[in-house]
């Protein structure tokens, strides 16, 4: 008997039950091994991508155990195609992988400055500091074109250098914020304009001079060669037009200007005679000379440095189709286009990553289902994480999940469009993140049924004006999507120009829940832009720098998104059953004044502003109506009523606990509830989570009122 017992097994082990399949490759590994077992790893991820389908592997669930080490990618790491079974690329072991797009230069290879052109053009306090390398010499011929970059353009970096993982900065002036255009001789729409500095004298050696400003606007960023600069009339004319034109610029740091005076300032940059301090280099296409005054501790390099300059655009790509991938626990780095992207995939998995150091989005996945990007760490990229999925038309969610990860300083070269999250389609979730440190938005969705839930959001928008740290616009057909449980903060106008929010629904975004959020030092907490049907309660609003929320009926008085609106309204099914259903609301638009705010409920809130300004601010006269903005049963609380504001800790007291139990409001989210459940990144960089705990004792209950 037992011997057809084994005879069954063994065929019916090949149909049914897939082994799992270790590859192993090292940097010091070679291609020629049969990669299958510790001693005899492959050289490279593609070879190991390669082997995923010969026999014996294909169909198997495989792990590709990535060994300690720097593994450079020779080019773009490529899939077809889906795998039956679940792929995985990981670090061995938890060890430290960096998996890049570039390039080591030797540090030996650098050496000091000497040939007296370059030396005269250097200003005289780098002369001695500033190194370069010939990096031909180094094997590297590549150095990428400059390119534009700015306002939601996908950049494609030049060849960038990064010195012990820190990125350095093309040298440029001034080395913090701008210079303001004093004249446009050839008017808005012309290439020249004046300004008043005479450090123009040392530029006009320069081979590639380019500048980079916010030429009209404060919320849109641009950058263009420059073709002649005319050091007596202090004149530069670009190679280029830019986005919205040039003005004359009003920037002072010390005055915050308001919306009449925004744009019209710029910087310089890509300038050898600018190379003025640690981290900035400047590299000559001409010869192949970089120059680089290093960002280390003994502002120098040796041996134990490390010296990367990105070389390969996108680090991993895939194809339509693909799916069943996992990539788990390495650094991905040093490429100069994106780190990981691909259109129509699905089941893939992103999970404890350090994505860092691109020219773009760190992951970049569009019209895909089942993506999971969790507990990575994203930073020094041009953008974090940008996801779309789901079926807008059948309203069939995507499954996509980004969760417990940390993103900050993703705008690295450039400001306006390198969101820390982007999501569009449907049913996407953004949960337990902590998104900080932005120039522009932290989050910004599009689509249906997105839930943003128990995210901490801080410090957005702080080099630019007329921004939300989580925007959404100009579309009445967005419904479903819910932002609730978050703390946001320290969303403050630093720049000339409109207001900045916590939350902005601008130019008529409608059909938001905005629930059970704490907000505090925000310039505006939350503004809805002419939209209707939002529905703002149970949060708790306190110290906005201007109104906590403030809300408009702009669409009563211009009719300049009105085409988009419409647009967007007739290619949506929003009149058929799945829709209706949903959305009753949205279904009876047509017969509801569609331009006007209508339906907007604010309730059941907690208010508390030492500016001393009121609940709601209409910004527009004779929108003051109940069918609008039916505002009422809100709380003012004053500070006693919270346990201590200072330490994040809104828990009610007081009048407002009493409030609060009475119509059973709960208790806003605790800080330690939002943000990364677990540690982030791979196991090497992994930091325990900080917990914050009231220490303060709250002083006694004083008066409040119920408004
Ligand atoms: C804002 O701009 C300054 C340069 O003016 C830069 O140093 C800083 O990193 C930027 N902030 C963020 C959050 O990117």
């Amino acid at each position: 008997m037992a011997w057809v017992v084994v005879l069954c097994l063994g065929l019916l082990l090949p149909l049914g039950h897939s082994k799992t399949v270790h590859i192993y490759v090292s940097p010091k590994g070679s291609d020629g091994n049969s990669g299958l077992d510790i001693s005899h790893p492959v050289a490279t991820l593609d070879k190991a991508r390669q082997l995923l389908e010969s026999s014996g592997i294909k169909d198997n669930t495989v792990y590709v155990e990535l060994m300690g080490g720097y593994h450079n990618l020779q080019s773009t790491l490529h899939f077809t195609h889906a795998y039956s079974q679940p792929v995985t690329f990981r670090a061995y072991q938890d060890q430290e992988v960096h998996v890049t797009g570039g390039k080591k230069i030797p540090t030996n290879l650098f050496t000091h400055v000497t040939d007296s052109s370059v030396l005269n053009m250097l200003p005289s306090s780098s002369r001695s500091k500033v190194m370069q390398v010939h990096l031909p010499s180094a094997g590297v011929t590549d150095y990428g074109k400059m390119t534009n970059f700015g306002f939601y353009r996908s950049r494609t970096a030049w060849l960038e250098i990064f010195i012990n993982g820190e990125p350095a900065r093309l040298a440029q002036y001034p080395n913090e914020k701008f210079l303001n255009i004093n004249s446009v001789p050839g008017g808005r729409h012309g290439k020249v304009f004046t300004y008043s500095t005479h450090e123009d004298s040392r530029w006009v050696h320069e081979k590639e001079p380019w500048a980079y400003g916010f030429w009209y606007w404060s919320w849109a960023d641009d950058a263009a060669a420059i073709s002649h600069i005319d050091s007596h009339k202090h004149q530069i004319t670009l190679a280029n037009d830019t986005h919205y034109g040039l003005r004359v610029g009003h920037y002072d740091p010390n005055h915050l200007a308001g919306y009449y005076t925004q744009g019209g300032y710029f910087r310089v940059f890509n300038m050898l005679s600018e190379l003025d301090q640690p981290g900035e280099y400047y590299l000559d296409r001409s010869n192949g000379n970089l120059y680089i005054w290093p960002n280390t501790k003994t502002g120098t390099l040796d041996s134990s440095d490390d010296v990367t300059v990105s070389l390969i655009n996108d680090c991993i790509s895939m194809d339509r189709g693909v799916g069943n991938i996992n990539f788990v626990g390495f650094s991905l780095e040093a490429c100069r286009h994106e780190g990981i992207r691909g259109d129509g995939l699905h089941n893939i998995n992103i999970q404890n990553m350090d994505i860092q150091n691109l020219g773009s989005y760190g992951v970049h996945i569009t019209g895909s289902s089942n993506i999971i990007v969790s507990r990575c760490n994203i930073h020094s990229t041009n953008g974090g994480v940008a996801i779309n999925g789901g079926n807008q038309k059948t309203l069939t969610p995507s499954g996509n999940i980004i969760e417990d990860n940390h993103i900050w300083l993703v705008a690295r070269v450039g400001a306006v469009g390198y969101n820390a999250v982007s999501i569009g389609g449907v049913g996407n979730v953004v949960r337990y993140n902590h998104l900080h440190d932005g120039q522009y938005t932290g989050l910004m969705w599009g689509g249906n049924d997105n839930i943003m839930e128990y995210n901490h959001i801080h410090h957005m928008c702080v080099n630019t004006s007329d921004c939300g740290a989580v925007h959404a616009g100009r579309d009445w057909t967005a419904r479903g999507n819910v932002i609730r449980y978050n703390h946001i903060h320290h969303v403050l106008r630093h720049m000339p120009g409109a207001d900045n929010r916590g939350i902005m629904l601008d130019d008529q975004f409608s059909g938001v829940h905005i629930e059970h959020n704490v907000f505090y030092e925000n310039q505006y907490h939350v503004n809805i832009g002419g939209g209707r049907d939002n529905i703002i309660r149970y949060n708790v609003f306190y110290d906005a720098t201007s109104y906590p929320v403030n809300v408009d009926g702009r669409g009563l008085r211009s009719t300049s998104n009105q085409a988009t609106l419409q647009n967007k309204l007739k290619s949506l099914p929003y009149t058929s059953k799945t829709w209706a259903d949903k959305y009753p609301k949205l279904a009876a638009i047509d017969s509801h004044h569609p331009m006007a705010p209508m339906g907007n409920q604010i309730y059941d809130n907690v208010f508390y502003n030492a500016r001393g300004s009121s609940v709601v601010q209409y910004h527009t006269s004779g929108i003051i109506k109940r069918e609008y903005f039916d505002v009422h049963d809100n709380f003012k609380a004053s500070p006693a009523d919270f346990w201590s504001p200072r330490e994040y800790d809104f828990r009610f007291r007081c009048s407002a606990e009493t409030w609060a139990k009475q119509k059973s409001v709960p208790e806003p989210i605790d800080i330690n509830a939002v943000g990364p459940r677990q540690p982030t990144g791979p196991k090497y960089m992994q930091k325990a989570i900080p917990q914050r705990h009231s220490t303060s004792h709250p002083a006694s209950c004083s008066g409040s009122i119920v408004g």
